[in-house]
């Protein structure tokens, strides 16, 4: 078979050369745009009389009638067309002929295929947009319904101090917020038009470059050519907050991963993200949670994959480009579909309230609480600190707690300590008390959540 670029080759192709070479097996994931872009080429041929309107015409029918072939399952790639951009136009061809051939000019594949994934990411990071947009939606509402669940608030994974369990969740809420917003900040540099740049250096022809952007919704176009075919840029920024965004769901998914254990039984999975075992008839894993966290890896790979392809690459176009692909579909493919389980597992799990209360009765977590006690009663705060951590140790040693402790041996060690000390170490209260800008308190998590909630109406 005749290769499109095939007039200066005699020699005959290898087969398992050009399977090394082709990149069909994943581009084809970019046809929708790959055709999308093709239609606003030969549009901008006809409006600027580079070709003829009649010409343009056929090739705009001829378009159209390969996607509704894509659209209906009908077509059969094949390697031996290497790549999605020269099999739509053999499709093309198959459909109207020889005018076919007219399509191509003044651009090139360069400009092409860099087209296509600026469509393609557009696209996505807008989904990627939304779908982290419901999943805020469900961390509020869940965070509304538990602004008073009181929990263990972790340092070192130890038991720290009591927190209120919305606040935690919201602490998620705020690094989501974020990462939506790189992602909306990211689309500026997606939203621009390389097409037009043709090979390297531009065309001989009078096209119209704004005119074709404009067709296809871009807001901007590259002002150089060599910059046009080579930037990738747009999706080592893709893949950048994506993992940034998916290191977020992997310190959830761990938190998850451990609440749903038998140790701390704070939380329960609904069986829609879980699994058994082939051999243990009582395990319910939480293998979504763990997914997750391990589908980063591939995320994190492909972010590195991309940066050393570029690495020291020259301008303009390399193959070595090709290879931008398949991690850039993966990870729209991984983090699209993280984000739907994320919402889904969150917003359906349920918790186990009295568990999470319970387990800030019988620690140490209102230690601080003493020690501000004191401290709010004069007595400086290390000083308040170093009585209190000998308490501490203390109570470990009769297997006491410091609500256990009486009065009066309070009052021997300070006569600072008043019987109003039993409510002050109480969890509740200390979570109630800690009224700081962002701090736990009922007060200040309630506040955040009306904040919240606000905010996401205003983007909607
Ligand atoms: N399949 C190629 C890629 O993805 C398209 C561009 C080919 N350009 C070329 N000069 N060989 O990079």
């Amino acid at each position: 078979m005749k290769k499109l670029w095939g007039g200066r080759f005699e020699g005959k192709s290898e087969s398992w050369i050009d399977e090394f070479g082709a990149s069909i097996s994943f581009d084809q994931a970019l046809a929708v745009q790959d055709i999308q872009g093709s239609l606003a080429h030969v549009k901008m041929l006809g409006h600027t009389g580079i070709i003829n309107e009649e010409e343009a015409e056929t090739i705009k029918n001829g378009l159209l009638a390969v996607q509704k072939k894509l659209a209906d399952n009908e077509l059969v790639f094949s390697v031996k067309n290497e790549d999605i951009h020269l099999n739509i136009e053999t499709f093309l061809h198959q459909e109207i002929g020889a005018v076919a051939g007219k399509l191509h000019t003044g651009r090139s594949r360069n400009d092409q295929v860099a087209t296509d994934m600026h469509l393609y990411l557009k696209t996505i990071v807008q989904q990627t947009i939304e779908k982290i947009h419901t999943f805020r939606h469900v961390l509020v509402e869940k965070a509304g319904n538990h602004i008073e669940t009181i929990m263990p608030g972790y340092t070192h994974l130890q038991h720290a101090q009591p927190i209120s369990f919305a606040h935690h969740l919201m602490a998620y809420y705020g690094m989501l917020t974020r990462d939506q917003e790189r992602f909306s900040e990211s689309l500026k540099r997606i939203d621009i038009s390389p097409l037009g740049c043709a090979a390297l250096a531009g065309t001989t022809f009078p096209i119209d470059r704004e005119y074709s952007a404009k067709e296809l919704g871009f807001s901007a176009i590259y002002d150089n050519s060599l910059d046009g075919v080579s930037d990738r840029d747009f999706i080592l920024e893709f893949l950048s907050n994506s993992s940034i965004m998916m290191m977020h769901l992997t310190r959830f998914c761990e938190e998850l991963i451990l609440w749903c254990s038998h140790e701390f039984q704070f939380i329960e999975l609904t069986d829609t993200f879980s699994t058994g075992s082939s051999i243990m008839p009582q395990k319910k894993n939480p293998d979504m949670a763990e997914l997750i966290r391990g589908k980063s890896g591939r995320v994190f790979g492909n972010l590195f994959g991309l940066l050393t392809v570029l690495k020291g690459l020259p301008l303009a176009y390399n193959k070595d480009l090709q290879e931008d692909k398949e991690g850039m579909i993966d990870t729209a493919h991984t983090i699209l579909t993280s984000l739907d389980i994320m919402a889904g597992m969150i917003d359906t799990m349920k918790i186990n309230e009295e568990t999470m209360e319970s387990s800030t009765e019988k620690d140490f977590s209102n230690a601080t609480e003493l020690a501000d006690y004191l401290a709010a009663k004069g007595m400086p705060f290390r000083e308040a600190h170093e009585v209190v951590g000998k308490l501490v140790l203390a109570c470990t040693k009769k297997g006491i707690y410091l609500q256990d402790i009486a009065l009066k041996d309070y009052q021997d060690v300070t006569p600072l300590i008043e019987k109003d000390i039993y409510e002050a170490l109480k969890s509740r209260t200390a979570v109630k008390r800690r009224n700081s800008h962002g701090g736990t308190g009922f007060e200040q998590v309630k506040a955040t959540v009306e904040k919240a909630t606000a905010q996401l109406e205003k983007e909607e």
